[in-house]
């Protein structure tokens, strides 16, 4: 059957509550609380150090944040299961992200929404064995037959992304995937340039660091004029 594509889906990161309000004001439609919340806003190395409390904690602040959009938690690194997606779910959360396929069944069978993640994927650090279309496609597959409502498409081959979103009835949301997901998501940050190093397919609409060094200097010049 083919898909009905009413508009592309927008989703963006979020981790605290001034950003969730100002992305669920602007229109966004989804709102990730995303493990990138490690190398972004608290300073690690990578995803595989933000734990579930850090989740929690960031879940609730951007809860308080929204009115209207959808807010999706990630599972973070070697954390999934039921148990810590209804913690996710009782911080605020109205689904909970998982990258790969493992125990996302489960989760959905307890009455979470899940959506899933396949491509690169940040918490294994390497690009799974996925490449060809065939086994990208199963694996997407698979997804859906677990119930995901939604799959992000991460640093997946265009082509392959295409195929993807033409195969399965779920929604495809890609990063870094081509411009034929049946959305697209990127952390807020690099779009905003707060970011010291953005991945070259993440536009930046803004320099607010740029922005934010000089409206800092200004309130030390007036101290000291
Ligand atoms: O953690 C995150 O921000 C993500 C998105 C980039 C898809 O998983």
């Amino acid at each position: 059957m083919e898909k009905v594509k009413p508009r592309k889906i927008s989703m963006l990161t979020a981790y605290d509550y001034p950003f969730a309000k100002i992305l669920d004001e602007a229109g966004v439609d989804i709102i990730l609380v995303g493990d990138s919340l490690g190398n972004v806003v608290l300073g690690y190395k990578d995803t595989r150090s933000v734990t579930m409390d850090d989740m929690v904690h960031h879940t609730k602040a951007v809860a308080r944040g929204v009115e209207r959009a959808l807010v999706v938690a990630d599972i973070p690194y070697r954390s999934v299961s039921v148990r810590n997606a209804k913690l996710l779910i009782k911080a605020g959360a109205k689904a909970v992200k998982v990258e790969g396929i493992k125990g996302v069944k489960r989760i959905v069978k307890a009455g979470i929404p899940v959506m899933g993640h396949l491509g690169y994927l940040p918490q294994t650090m390497r690009k799974p064995k996925i490449k060809r279309s065939a086994s990208v496609i199963k694996q997407a597959k698979e997804l859906e037959a677990a119930g995901v409502f939604a799959i992000v498409l991460e640093m997946v081959d265009p082509k392959i992304a295409k195929e993807v979103t033409k195969t399965v009835n779920a929604p495809t949301i890609g990063i870094g995937s081509g411009r034929d997901c049946d959305g697209q998501v990127l952390v807020t940050y690099d779009i905003l340039g707060l970011t010291d190093w953005a991945p070259s397919f993440a536009k930046r609409n803004v320099d607010l660091k740029k922005a934010a060094g000089s409206a800092i200097r200004e309130f030390i010049k007036d101290l000291r004029p």
